[in-house]
């Protein structure tokens, strides 16, 4: 990996740990859910991959055509030394902002955080390849948990991508932006991608698509239990669904028992039962509409630079600076 720096801030005991507390919290209470962040071992990291090439998902390419329209005037605007993204995954996206900012002169850093050490270690392969004038410090760990232990220096942009922002719920999504306020010095940015409120049928199609690989990305949360914790979920039972929460404004995704099952999970000394039909929430995927981005940016401390938004408002990129 030439002579780019990887920071464990989120050990393997760690991740473990976490599991496993995950999971029994999750899986003993009722109604069951499991947190998202589980999805992403290899196989996850891989089928999201795939998901953002699916003529149904519209996030992916929709940020990217808002960046390409974008970044020259964020780089400029920005002078940043260091780029910090959070759950960076591949980094696809990123590079054009890299190249933008190596247009601009400034940039002498990127570090990616992610909590996915596999997705991580790939990105940074390609991208010493990539950029090698340029100096990677990736870091894997949690962007709920290890923020305060970022690397410091002058003049950063963090970048939070995809729309991940809204697989928080709206006190931990809160918490987390004053978090990333916290670490930032005034005059810092902050770069943040959010899916908007559209209309139901195209949200629904793209995290329920025709060739069904979203559904074996949340099936892949039973691999990854079956795998870490020795549990012997039956995955086949259980299948996708994805549903509209038009109160909250977010996407449900969930797994169903098509039959009565017992599962044990032997790490756990666990023995949980699922009703025939019965759901377990694996993730939520809010939508915002751009008045509700720039209000939870001001409580967080943070003062508004610009936002950009494509032609059919499914997408809002919001560049803020920390007061
Ligand atoms: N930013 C990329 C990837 C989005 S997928 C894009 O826009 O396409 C979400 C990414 O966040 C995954 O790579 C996943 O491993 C990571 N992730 C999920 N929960 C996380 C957490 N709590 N801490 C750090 N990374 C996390
Ligand atoms: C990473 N995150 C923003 C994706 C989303 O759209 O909420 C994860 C995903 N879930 C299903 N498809 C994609």
């Amino acid at each position: 990996m030439s002579s780019a720096l990887l920071d464990i801030h989120l050990t393997d005991d760690d991740a473990d740990i976490a599991l496993r507390a995950d999971a029994r919290a999750g899986l003993t209470a009722s109604p069951k859910e499991l947190p998202p962040k589980w999805f992403y071992d290899a196989a996850g990291s891989e089928l999201f991959e795939q998901i953002t090439e699916l003529p149904e998902y519209y996030p992916t390419r929709t940020e990217r055509a808002l960046l390409e329209r974008s970044v020259h005037e964020i780089a400029a605007a920005s002078g940043a030394a260091t780029l910090i993204e959070l759950g960076s995954g591949s980094s696809a996206k990123t590079r054009l902002l890299l190249d933008a900012f190596r247009e601009a002169g400034t940039l002498q850093r990127y570090v990616p955080q992610d909590v996915s050490a596999s997705a991580l270690r790939l990105a940074m392969d390609a991208l010493a390849l990539e950029y090698p004038g340029l100096a990677l410090h990736g870091v894997v760990g949690d962007f709920t948990k290890h923020l305060h232990r970022l690397p410091g220096g002058d003049r950063r942009m963090v970048a939070f991508l995809g729309g991940t922002i809204g697989n928080l719920r709206p006190a931990q999504r809160a918490r987390f932006l004053a978090q990333v306020r916290a670490v930032l010095e005034p005059g810092e940015q902050l770069l943040l991608g959010t899916g908007l409120v559209i209309d139901e049928p195209t949200v629904v199609a793209a995290y329920d698509d025709a060739a069904g690989v979203t559904a074996a990305f949340n099936r892949n949360v039973l691999h990854v239990l079956n795998r870490e914790l020795h549990a012997d979920f039956d995955v086949d039972a259980f299948t996708h669904v994805a549903r509209w929460d038009r109160e909250h404004e977010w996407i449900e995704m969930r797994l169903r028992a098509e039959r009565a099952i017992t599962v044990r999970v032997a790490d756990l000394d666990l023995t949980v039962e699922f009703a025939a039909g019965e759901e377990m929430l694996t993730e939520i995927s809010a939508k915002f509409h751009v008045e509700g981005v720039h209000a939870m940016l001001w409580a967080a401390g943070f003062g508004l630079s610009r936002s950009w938004t494509d032609p059919d408002n499914r997408f809002a990129l919001t560049l803020a600076t920390a007061e």
